[in-house]
């Protein structure tokens, strides 16, 4: 038996205004899958690079890579999850943008009562990324300076407290003075507006000379150089978003002074059971003993969504942001 619900879809690519609410027949689930009744549905910047067609996928789709929500019915060999399990998840092929709907059960995560349904559509994405970039991708110690882009946005805010736990000392750039003093107050040592500063210049400042063990750059096309001018010798860049457009191509020559560079993906080291049970596990921990705080800094219904689109394109959202079907 189908039910018709609320979901977001796209037929082209393009600005927010491809994004159409239409209602959309879901089913019953097959063998390893659940239906799954949203609470939030996570909103996310990889979700732009989606619908402008950066990251493109066949059309016509069904937007959103994370939610959080009740598990209303299970397929056959599903053991994991059963129905009514308030579940988390971050998974592709995209969908999530919806009321409900009928999908893997492989990447569910069931979460605490402790833990709200709009943290848990934000920690699964954004939260496990900023997990597995300091913790795993540049195994952050004690010491090392780290610079990081785009603190005060979703990714960061939680990465800078991560980082505190493991003792380093952090540098994030943001793209306003509100912004800064955000990101001082979740964790930044020092903060630079580098719509207004040479970062590089700033970071050589701050470290005397020295520059940064790890840059964390998602920014891409404007800070790609400046990014890699600002690492100490056999420093680490790790290039994981491209909000201000994709990075050109280059040769390995920019690399001097033995920099190492990594390109990580959050899907590639949650695609075992066993990886995303290591970081979504810690993840539930940290936050439900109140160690790290989700930043859910503005809610929007489901039918806002383009609204909620210009205002993460346009830099005017801080934090986390979840959309309510
Ligand atoms: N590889 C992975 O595993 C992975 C996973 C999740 C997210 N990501 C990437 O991480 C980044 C952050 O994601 P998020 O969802 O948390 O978004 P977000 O940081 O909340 O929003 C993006 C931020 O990027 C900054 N930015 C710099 N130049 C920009 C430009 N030209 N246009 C728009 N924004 C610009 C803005 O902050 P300022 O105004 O402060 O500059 C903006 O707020 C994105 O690039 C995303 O693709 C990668």
């Amino acid at each position: 038996m189908s039910q018709m619900v609320k979901a977001v879809r796209i037929d082209g690519f393009g600005g927010p205004e491809v994004m159409k609410v239409v209602d959309v027949a879901v089913g019953e689930p097959g063998p390893g899958e659940v239906r799954i009744r949203h609470k939030a549905c996570g909103l996310n910047y990889i979700d732009i690079y989606q619908r402008s067609g950066v990251y493109p996928n066949p059309l016509p789709f069904q937007m959103g890579m994370e939610g959080s929500g009740l598990v209303e019915a299970v397929g056959q060999g599903v053991a994991h999850v059963k129905v009514g399990d308030r579940v988390a998840y971050a998974a592709q092929p995209p969908g999530a943008y919806c009321e409900a709907r009928v999908m893997s059960a492989k990447p569910l995560i069931k979460i605490p009562k402790a833990i709200s349904f709009e943290v848990g559509a934000a920690m699964m994405l954004k939260g496990m990324t900023a997990h597995y970039l300091l913790k795993r991708t540049a195994n952050i110690q004690k010491g090392h300076w780290i610079l990081f882009h785009a603190a005060a946005g979703g990714v960061g805010l939680v990465a800078l407290q991560i980082a505190k736990l493991l003792g380093a000392k952090v540098i994030g750039t943001v793209g306003s003075d509100d912004k800064a003093t955000l990101a001082k107050k979740w964790g930044a040592d020092y903060t630079i507006n580098y719509n207004r500063e040479n970062f590089t210049q700033r970071v050589k400042e701050i470290t005397r000379g020295r520059g940064v063990d790890v840059v964390f750059d998602s920014v891409g096309k404007d800070t790609f150089q400046g990014s890699l001018d600002s690492l100490r010798k056999y420093g680490l860049m790790v290039s994981y978003g491209n909000a201000s457009g994709k990075v050109p191509p280059f040769g390995v020559e920019v690399l001097k002074g033995s920099l190492f560079i990594t390109r990580p993906s959050l899907f590639p080291y949650t695609e075992t059971r066993e990886e995303l049970e290591l970081t979504a596990n810690d993840m539930v921990k940290l936050i439900a003993s109140k160690k790290i705080v989700i930043p859910v800094e503005r809610t929007y219904a489901l039918s806002d969504v383009q609204q909620a689109h210009r205002d993460l394109e346009g830099r005017k959202t801080t934090g986390c942001s979840v959309l309510i079907p």
